[in-house]
């Protein structure tokens, strides 16, 4: 165990009282380890794309407050509990925004941006883990911080940390294509492809040895998603498709393209309207599986009972999908550099200003982090 002593009895960190507030830097106590849990250095903390309307109330999501923000991060390990095997101070790490109770896994929830669904989650989001990674250090549980490879990534590969923090989009749908079992050489529908998480499973998809169809509105950016992944994966088996808003026209262009094994979709919930997962559900094979893992209300046709279909929802991902994907990531699956990722990074006194771009800089090979 690492000596204490070796952390300052104070941090920084990015505090939000109310949500009329908003976030101001604050000095606050620095968490000490205890069994079960380490403090870890933030060297990026991670911004999605709709943590604004979080912040700001719009998504109606629950979590206590005051609060520190934040979501997954990239640190070193500051000092660690008498329980911790493993992880020793200095190592770079992984810390990942998806807590379970260690005694009842079913009860979870997502670090400083949702409380979660039950009685459980809440009580260990307000008492036991309640602060994020916008700050200097973070208290962590063990099983959330997962080793990285510096001497393969950084070294070896040539990965920059804020590139590996392209991670907090493409596990998302790694996590939903493990969980419908993607297999290579299938065809998988993404849609929207166009955004953040839906752009990252286009990545994911490809280099998992899938062939994809993205989808999206956007003409502009599903070309610019095409070349970003041409660039990175010479020879990656990639189609778009423009969604025209009618069900039967986006049903017969994908048809077209001939068996569709499986589909992700990752619509936001202000677009549950759209037709285009029904549509891409439609285009499904005998057999075809469906990752729903955002907000689509009309999606039910004839041909899921009667084509024998797996409609499945999915949030997030599971602790053996993460240990996967550092190990993809360590075999060189994945294009390197700003064929990978092109990062936007700003200060804590800069929140707001991160949590404006995150907003607006979506899309395959974009992500925004806040480095304390
Ligand atoms: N299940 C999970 O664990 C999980 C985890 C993370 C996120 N999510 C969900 O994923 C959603 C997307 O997040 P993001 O960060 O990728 O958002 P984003 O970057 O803002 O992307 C939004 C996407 O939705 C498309 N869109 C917007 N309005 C549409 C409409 N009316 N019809 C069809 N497409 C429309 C956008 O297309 P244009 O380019 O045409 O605007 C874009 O492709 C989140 O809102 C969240 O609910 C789920």
């Amino acid at each position: 165990m690492a000596a204490t002593s070796d952390l300052p009895t104070h941090h920084r960190a990015l505090v939000l009282e109310t949500i009329e507030e908003g976030f101001s830097v604050k000095k606050v106590p620095t968490p000490q380890p205890g069994p079960g849990s380490a403090i870890v250095r933030i060297l990026e903390a991670g911004v999605i794309s709709y943590h604004r309307e979080i912040y700001n109330g719009e998504r109606g999501y629950e979590f206590p407050k005051p609060i520190v923000g934040g979501l997954s991060a990239i640190g070193r390990i500051g000092a660690v509990g008498p329980d911790a095997v493993v992880l020793e101070p200095g190592q770079l790490v992984w810390v990942d925004c998806v807590i379970h109770a260690r005694d009842n896994p079913d009860s979870l929830f997502l670090t400083a941006i949702h409380e979660g669904m039950d009685a459980g989650s809440k009580k260990l989001s307000s008492d036991v883990w309640r602060d994020g990674a916008f700050a200097e250090y973070m208290k962590v549980p063990l099983e959330n911080c997962f080793r990285l490879d510096e001497n393969r990534l950084c070294q070896e590969l040539g990965y920059s940390v804020r590139e590996l923090m392209y991670m907090l989009y493409m596990l998302v749908p790694f996590g939903g294509l493990r969980d419908i079992r993607l297999e290579p050489g299938e065809t998988v529908v993404v849609c929207p492809a166009t955004g953040g998480f839906g752009g990252a499973g286009v990545q994911v998809a490809v280099s998992m040895g899938a062939r994809v169809i993205a989808m999206g509105r956007n003409e502009k950016e599903l070309a610019r998603l095409k070349e970003h992944v041409k660039k990175g994966t010479p020879g990656a088996n990639i189609e778009t498709v423009k969604m025209t808003g009618d069900h039967e026209t986006d049903a017969s262009t994908l048809q077209a393209f001939g068996t569709i094994d499986a589909v992700i979709d990752l619509t936001p919930p202000f677009a549950a309207q759209s037709k285009h997962l029904k549509s891409a559900i439609r285009a499904l094979r005998r057999g075809g599986r469906c990752s729903m893992m955002g907000y689509v209300e009309d999606v039910i046709n004839w041909n899921v009972m009667a084509m024998n279909q797996t409609l499945k929802g999915k949030l997030m991902y599971e602790r053996e999908d993460i240990v996967l994907f550092v190990k993809m990531l360590e075999r060189g699956l994945f294009p390197r550099g700003k064929d990978l990722v092109d990062p936007k990074v700003f200060k804590m006194d800069e929140c707001k200003e991160a949590l404006d771009a995150a907003a607006e800089w979506t899309g395959i090979g974009r992500t925004v982090m806040i480095e304390p």
